[in-house]
C-alpha cells in the first residue's frame, strides 16, 4: 500500500479544486477511438424502424447503414457492428440463410466497403437471426448441438470475410468456434481478418431489447443457460479468455458491461491483450428510460457509464451511445 501523509499535509481535496487541476490528474479518458456502434439492419430502401424498447435506436436498411457508416466516419468512431433483422420467412432449423454469401448481413458489409467507407466493419457470428428455434447453435433433440454448429459458424465466417468484414464477432458461446474460424479463414487466404471473441458472455436478462430488435425474441424456445455463462461465474471467464486466445482471437470481449466490471478488471489484469466490453441493449434501455422520465440526466450517465469501462482498463466498448458520445467528446 502505498502511503498518505497525514492530514493536513495531505489534502486530497486541493487536485480537484479546479477543473485544470482536475484534468490534470485524472488518470483515464474516454475517446472517439474507443467506441464500437451497434447498428441493426433490415430489408428494404431508405427506411427506418424505431425499436420501442430502445428510445433513440432504428433498424436501418442497407442504404441507412451507409449514412451511418459515413457518420461514424465523420465523427472518428473507429468500427461499427452490424446485426441483422432477418425475415421470418428465412430462419430455418438448419439456420443456411446464416453463410448466403448475399444474406442481409453481407450485402451491408458489401454496400459500405463499395462506398469506400474508412470505418471498421464487424460482423455479428452466432445463428440466431436465422435460426427457427432463436438459438445461437442448431438444435436437436432439444439440445443445442455444439459440434456441429461450429462447423455451420466456421461457414459463416468465411461468408462474412469474403463479403468484407475486417472484425469477425463471434456471440454464440461454443466450444471450439475460434480455432475453426481461424484454420477456415487461414485456409481461404483470409490471414488478417480479426476476430474479437465474445469470451465471457452471460446468460443475461439485459438482452431484451436486443432480442426484439433483431426479432428474436418471438422465435426463442427456452435459455441460452446451456452454452452462455452463469452470472455466477468468475474464474470460469478467465478459463474462457485464455482458451480463445490460444484458439487465435485477436481481441476479447466481456458482455453485459455494467454489471461485469469486475470482469473487464480481471481478464484486462490477467492477459493485457485488446479487451472490450458490450454496453448492452437492456444496460442502454435502462438509463433512457430512467433519463425519459426525468429520473436521471441522460447526457451525464451516459458519459459517466462509459468512463467506467475505461477506469475497469478496457481498451473500447461496443454501445448504442457512440455517435451521441462522439459528438459530445468531439465538442
Ligand atoms: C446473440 C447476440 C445477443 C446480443 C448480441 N448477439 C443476444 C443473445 O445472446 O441473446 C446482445 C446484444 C445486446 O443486448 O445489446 N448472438
Amino acid at each position: 500500500m502505498r502511503t498518505v501523509a497525514p492530514f493536513p499535509a495531505a489534502r486530497l481535496r486541493r487536485n480537484r479544486r479546479t477543473e485544470a487541476l482536475r484534468g490534470l490528474v485524472r488518470e483515464t479518458s474516454l475517446s472517439v477511438t474507443d467506441l464500437i456502434w451497434p447498428v441493426f439492419v433490415m430489408e428494404g430502401q431508405n427506411d427506418t424502424h424505431p425499436v420501442p424498447s430502445m428510445p433513440g435506436v432504428s433498424r436501418l436498411t442497407i442504404d441507412k447503414v451507409v449514412e451511418a457508416a459515413r457518420h461514424a466516419e465523420s465523427l472518428g468512431i473507429p468500427a461499427i457492428c452490424l446485426f441483422p433483422y432477418v425475415d421470418p420467412a428465412l430462419k430455418t432449423e438448419a439456420c443456411e440463410n446464416a453463410w448466403d454469401p448475399d444474406n442481409l448481413s453481407n450485402r451491408a458489409t458489401k454496400a459500405i466497403r463499395d462506398a469506400g467507407i474508412e470505418v471498421a466493419v464487424m460482423t455479428d457470428v452466432a445463428l440466431d437471426p436465422y435460426n427457427a428455434n432463436g438459438h445461437d447453435g442448431i438444435v436437436r433433440d432439444g439440445i443445442i448441438v455444439n459440434d456441429e454448429t461450429v462447423e455451420a459458424l466456421a461457414k459463416m465466417a468465411l461468408a462474412q470475410a469474403e463479403a468484407g468484414a475486417d472484425i469477425l464477432g463471434p456471440s454464440d458461446m461454443m466450444d471450439g468456434r475460434i480455432g475453426a474460424m481461424r484454420s477456415i479463414l487461414e485456409e481461404n487466404g483470409h490471414k488478417d481478418v480479426s476476430i474479437m471473441s465474445y469470451s465471457a458472455k452471460y446468460a443475461s436478462a439485459f438482452y431484451g431489447p436486443f432480442r426484439d430488435a433483431v426479432g428474436a425474441s418471438g422465435a426463442l424456445k427456452g435459455d441460452k443457460k446451456t452454452y452462455q455463462m452463469d452470472p455466477a461465474n468468475a474464474d470460469e471467464a478467465l478459463r474462457l479468455v485464455e482458451r480463445d486466445l490460444m484458439e487465435g482471437a485477436d481481441m476479447v470481449m466481456v458482455k453485459p458491461g455494467m454489471p461485469y466490471l469486475d470482469i473487464c478488471r480481471a481478464v484486462k489484469d490477467t492477459f493485457r491483450v485488446p479487451t472490450f466490453a458490450y454496453q448492452v441493449s437492456g444496460e442502454y434501455a435502462m438509463l433512457m428510460a430512467a433519463a425519459r422520465n426525468g429520473w436521471l440526466a441522460e447526457e451525464q450517465v451516459m458519459m459517466e457509464s462509459l468512463a467506467g469501462f475505461k477506469r475497469a482498463g478496457l481498451d473500447g466498448i461496443l454501445t448504442y451511445f457512440a455517435p451521441r458520445a462522439a459528438e459530445i467528446l468531439n465538442g
